[in-house]
Formats: structure tokens, sequence, C-alpha cells
């Protein structure tokens, strides 16, 4: 037997002795991806989550995902394979102390922008604008979840601006999600400066170089592209929501622009099309750290457990439980 396959049964044996669950983003790595029991995009996860009945999740994501799912699933202990797996993008907000200096990442090229300071703090926009509703995205870490009146995710930001009272909406911390929220709803969207290093490095002349490659393809892309990759796109949708729209389109070949790991489902799910990556480049490192043999460690050793103090919990969790209940 391959190596591969020796550590999948291992795996396998252990979450049968500890009725463990894996979760799967849709960027992970494909071999992780094909031992999950539940591959999504957040919406997805965050739903699963919350319903699925075992003692453990294993969360192969990053430490937002896994950090909502325990927010969500006190009763069950969630591991993250890796612990240092972040979202640069949920750092770039704090609910009261700002900090001055983006982290950066091996291998990437900084942009000017990962180092400008965030001098302000969401406690600051929030008396900045009083009584306006706030709009967490999920890719935040559970205290500015708990500063939040609901949560969003890629798939429902119009859905969840569009059900909140009143004429204006603070919405964090992406400018991009933000953005295309506001060219969807006539509320008016307060946005944060946030942003994803991975879909805010793609550009017009990105889209305009695969248009002439691939002259048939259709173009999906994520909201967390700027306004102006978005406004050129065929579809603009979650990362679930671009399986969706391939299987069900007549076309043949689809422009993918988001991070690279959905290119695994999208050519699995759907044999007879073609599919292009907007940059090769869009590679999220965070989402790569979880390997099979971090997944057998978390789990013989239930070690990377990820818990929230229930003075945040119960706070984060009411926000994340309004999004929830938006069909
Ligand atoms: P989805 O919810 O669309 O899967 O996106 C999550 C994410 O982190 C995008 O970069
Ligand atoms: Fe965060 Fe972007 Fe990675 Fe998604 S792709 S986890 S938003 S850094």
């Amino acid at each position: 037997m391959s190596l591969s396959a020796d550590l999948r049964e291992e795996i396998l044996r252990l979450k049968d002795e500890k009725r463990a669950i894996i979760l799967s983003h849709n960027y992970q790595r494909d071999e992780v991806q094909d031992l999950a029991d539940f591959v999504g995009d957040s919406l997805e996860l965050s739903r699963t989550a919350s319903t699925i009945e075992c003692d453990v999740i294993v969360f192969c994501g990053v430490n937002f995902m896994a950090e909502s799912a325990s927010i969500l699933s006190p009763e069950k202990t969630v591991l993250l394979p890796e612990l240092d797996a972040n979202c640069p993008m949920a750092d770039m907000i704090q609910v009261s102390s700002a900090r001055k200096v983006w982290k950066t990442f091996p291998g990437y090229e900084v942009q000017p922008a990962f180092v400008f300071p965030h001098e302000f703090t969401l406690r600051d926009m929030k008396a900045r604008y009083p009584g306006v509703p706030v709009v967490a995205y999920v890719n935040t870490t559970a205290d500015v979840k708990a500063e939040s009146d609901i949560c969003c995710t890629s798939a429902n930001v119009v859905k969840v601006v569009e059900s909140l009272p009143g004429d204006k909406v603070i919405c964090v911390p992406d400018r991009n999600l933000s953005l295309w929220a506001q060219k969807n709803t006539t509320k008016q969207v307060i946005a944060w400066d946030g942003f994803c290093h991975v879909h805010d490095r793609v550009t017009k002349e990105d889209v305009a170089r695969a248009r002439g490659e691939h002259p048939r393809a259709l173009l999906m892309a994520h909201p967390e592209c700027r306004p102006e990759v978005l406004e050129r796109a065929d579809h603009v949708t979650s990362t679930s929501g671009m399986l969706r729209f391939a299987a069900a389109s007549e076309a043949k070949e689809f422009i993918v622009g988001t991070e690279v790991g959905l290119m695994h489902r999208l050519k699995k799910e759907n044999p007879d099309k073609v599919f292009y990556s907007l940059r090769k480049d869009m590679i999220c490192p965070n989402m790569k750290k979880t390997t099979l043999n971090s997944v057998l460690r978390a789990l013989k050793e239930m070690k990377n457990v990820i818990k929230v103090p229930e003075d945040v919990r119960i706070p984060a969790k009411r926000a994340l439980d309004r999004m929830l209940g938006i069909k």
C-alpha cells in the first residue's frame, strides 16, 4: 500500500474510533478534500458544523472557520490541524486595539497596502456611525463577530444587508465584498479597507489576457476580487456557487476567478468541461498548510483544540445564528 493510502486508512480508523467528522473548505489540497466527509464554501461549512452529529470536528480550513464551528457547537471538540493556518484578511480588523502592521506571507510579494497602518478600530467605526447595523464577513475573528449584529458570507451578503433595518449598514472587513454588496442593494454600505491578498491581486489586465487566451470561456469571479474584475465577469459568486453555475451552464469552458483549490472539484464534478485559472498564482498559502499528516496528528493527539471563551462565544453565536436564519 502507498504511504498516502496508509495515512488515509489510519485517519479513517481514528475518525471512527473518536466519532469524528472531517470538514474541508473548497480551497484545501486535493488529497485533503478527497478525505473529507464534507467539502464546501464557508456558508455550507457553517451550516454543517451547526447540525452534524459527532463528538469531534476536524476542520480543514483556516482558523476563523474552526472558530465558527466551535462557536456554533461548543459541546463538540473542534480541531484545527495546523494552528497557524490563519486568514490575513481576518487580521485586518480589530475590535478595540489596532495593530499597526499586517503580517506578510512567505513566498509572496508584499504589496504596499499590506503595510499601511490601520489605527482605526471597529469600535471607532461604530462610534462614528451610531445605531448603524454591523455586518461581519465570516472571515473575521470571534471577537469581531461578537461586536457585530450579523455575519455574512460571500454567498449571502446581499440577502444579509437587505435583511437589516434602516438605509445604512457597516460591512467589515473586505472592501471588495462591500462594494459588490453596494452594487446590488439600495442601502448605503459603509466599507472597511480590508482585502484578500489572493483575490485582490487580480486586475482587469488579467481578465483581458485570460479572455484573449480562452475566447469561448465564461468568467466566474469571487466577490473578493476588485470591482474592475467583477464588472467584467459573467457570474459573481461564492466558491460553491461556482460549482453550481459550472454544472448547470451549457458552456464547456470556464475561467475561474478564485483560489486554485476549487479547480479540483470543478474538474472532478464536470469531466466534460474545461477550467482555466484566471491567474495561476491565486494560491492561499494558509489554506495549503493542512496536509494528511497534520490531520492524522491532530486526530491521534487530539491536538489544536479551538475554543472560544463564553463571553465572546455567546454574542458571536447570536451574529452567526442570525445569518443562518436567513434562507
Ligand atoms: P467562500 O465562502 O466563497 O468559500 O470563500 C471563503 C474564502 O475564504 C474566500 O477567500
Ligand atoms: Fe483569507 Fe483570502 Fe485565504 Fe480566503 S483566500 S482564507 S479570504 S486569505
